[in-house]
């Protein structure tokens, strides 16, 4: 049986030192353009140190991609001494530190994006309260996204980060070209199952492209996913599991895979009676490393993740407390807090969305 103490190697020869790994958790620290701040840098220095792969928050590629203000870029290199001390921070004993790359596409609020369009891969809004109709990027719009995905790894790469995470996941734009929701164009870049993961294979084939220019082998490259999507028409298992065997033959040293809870299952008769994770697993057939995240509070939840995936990720949990990592690791489980507590008042002045999502801890939900 694997165990979280265990460590591992990526398939560029990366080690990691442990099989845990902090989840992507945007916390709105960054100044309004888009710059890192002190109080950002000491975020990310207060929580690691003892997890094996700490991801950051995602960062936005270009300026119409930002979702929320305080949100992190990555568009210029202007920006790359802030990420710099962000990366410096992170990488603590070993921990490897990396940086998540992405576009909101439709899910931008408007005061992140004002003056730019809101864009997607169709002109469909998400079915969601309070959100707008996008503008379906032309093919040049396209093609330059993807160069700017290129863009970010190589300032990642300037900054010091270890690895870049490519965001397909959660409903952002990569997500919007492989949805059949939100993608409703008749060109190359959707209709058929085919045409719907171009973009997001022409995405990680760019971030590849710049990891081999730059010489940069042990750049880690990691794509996070959602693997279905709760919307009619939707990603169902089936295309995802397409997806998966296309990433998964890419020179890609993880697959990230985001569920609100690590054993989620579907409806669907032909992949019942298992876990998602469990046919992501079968699909994958080792070609590359899987993390787990969804729902994990305790040793025997980490242990759980373990059984189809090769990394434990956290992200509630290495919010709600700083040192839980540390805890599990030196057998302290009866100190992990797992629950907002009164005095983690704090965590609302670092980002309110994240007090409002860990105050309910619902079972099911988007981010
Ligand atoms: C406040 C907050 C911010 C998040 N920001 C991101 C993000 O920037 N990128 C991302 O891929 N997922 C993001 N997520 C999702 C988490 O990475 C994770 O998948 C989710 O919280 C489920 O894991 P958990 O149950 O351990 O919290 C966020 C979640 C929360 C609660």
């Amino acid at each position: 049986m694997r165990s979280f103490h265990d460590t591992l190697t990526l398939p560029n020869g990366v080690v990691l030192k442990n099989r845990l790994a902090i989840a992507p958790l945007t916390v709105c620290l960054s100044d309004p353009h888009g710059y890192v701040t002190p109080q950002e840098v000491d975020y990310y220095a207060s929580r690691t140190g003892e997890v094996g792969l700490y991801i950051t928050g995602c960062s936005y590629i270009q300026p119409n991609g930002r979702g929320w203000l305080g949100e992190e870029a990555i568009y210029d290199d202007s920006f790359i001494p802030g990420l710099s001390k962000m990366a410096s921070a992170i990488k603590r004993n070993g921990t490897k530190a990396i940086m998540q790359i992405f576009h909101a596409g439709r899910m931008a609020e408007e005061d992140a994006i004002f003056g730019y369009d809101l864009v997607s891969a169709g002109d469909v809004a998400a079915p969601l309260k309070g959100y707008r109709t996008p503008r379906p990027l032309t093919d040049a719009e396209i093609a330059e996204v993807i160069a700017n995905f290129k863009g970010a790894a190589v300032r990642a790469m300037k900054a010091g980060f270890d690895g870049v995470e490519i965001h397909g996941a959660n409903n952002y734009l990569i997500h919007q070209f492989f949805s059949p929701h939100s993608n409703n164009r008749t060109d190359c870049w959707g209709g058929s199952l085919e045409n719907r993961a171009a973009f997001p294979l022409a995405v990680a084939d760019a971030v590849l492209d710049a990891v081999r220019e730059m010489g940069a082998k042990d750049f880690i490259v990691g794509y996070r996913l959602s693997p279905r999507e709760q919307w009619t028409p939707g990603i169902a298992l089936g295309d995802t599991l397409y997806l998966v065997d296309k990433l998964a033959s890419l020179k890609l040293d993880y697959l990230h895979i985001s569920q609100s809870h690590i054993t989620s299952t579907v409806t669907e008769p032909e992949y019942c009676g298992k876990p998602i994770l469990a046919h992501i697993d079968e699909t994958v057939r080792g070609r590359l490393p899987i993390i787990s995240v969804g729902n994990i509070q305790t040793r025997s939840d980490v242990q759980q993740a373990l059984e189809h995936s090769d990394i434990a990720a956290v992200g509630g949990s290495a919010l709600i407390d700083p040192n839980w990592a540390a805890k599990l690791l030196n057998g302290h489980d009866e100190a992990i807090r797992t629950k907002l507590a009164p005095e983690d008042r704090e965590i609302l002045k670092i980002s309110p969305l994240a007090f409002k999502i860990l105050s309910s801890r619902a079972p099911e939900r988007i981010l």
